[in-house]
């Protein structure tokens, strides 16, 4: 399982990233605004620390989606180029693939939006698990139909789990097989964290202590 960081901090990227375990950063319009620092520096100061980094598109017809995601792409290998999961994203989709640019479809929330943005060539899909909790369905649903939809097709696309909430998500992402998970900085922290770690530890060294005198 890849995971990937979701973020537009340059240093959380860099902490994660000094984990030896980051696969990718995935980036959005809110994020990015959020940091208030220049797009593409920031795209750029990513592509240095991870092989992945998805650029979200901002145009919502295809032909500025096309050209955003063009001029993107060539900023740097490393570039993914996010399209919203809508009919004007599909062509979008279609353009990219034939031109070799990776992609990364965001905002998919059913299954049939996801079979639409692979069948147009999607490198990867983004099913958002987080806002379907909070609308009060149950998201990993969405990732178990299309985990088992995968099964009967050759797509080669990856399903990333994003809009992830807690260290769950993953555990649970993981066990249906999806190919990444895309995890907030906070999230991130706590993976590594479990009570009997820091208790088993703190023994270990307590007992190394008494040794020692
Ligand atoms: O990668 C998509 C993610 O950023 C959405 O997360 O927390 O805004 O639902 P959230």
């Amino acid at each position: 399982m890849k995971l990937f960081l979701d973020t537009a901090n340059i240093d959380h990227v860099a902490e994660i990233a000094s984990w030896g375990i980051l696969d990718g950063v995935t980036t959005n319009p809110s994020l990015i605004a959020k940091e208030g620092k220049d797009f593409k520096e920031t795209v750029l100061n990513m592509c240095d620390l991870v092989g992945c980094v998805s650029a979200q598109v901002t145009a919502e017809d295809f032909e500025g989606m096309k050209k955003q995601g063009e001029e993107y792409s060539g900023w740097h290998k490393h570039i993914v180029v996010k399209v919203p999961m809508t009919t004007e994203g599909l062509k979008a989709l279609s353009s990219f693939r034939t031109k070799g640019i990776r992609t990364n479809t965001t905002l998919v929330f059913s299954l049939n939006q996801a079979i639409l943005a692979a069948k147009a060539g999607a490198n990867i899909i983004s099913p958002f698990i987080g806002r379907l909790d909070d609308a009060g369905e149950e998201g990993m649903h969405l990732i178990a139909d299309i985990m088992a939809a995968w099964k009967h097709y050759d797509f080669d696309t990856e399903v990333l789990v994003a809009s992830v909430r807690h260290p769950d998500h993953i555990r649970e992402a993981a066990i249906l097989g999806a190919h990444i998970c895309t995890l907030p900085y906070d999230v991130f922290l706590k993976l590594p964290k479990h009570p009997l770690t820091d208790t088993g530890l703190k023994k270990f060294l307590d007992d190394w202590e008494k040794y020692k005198k």
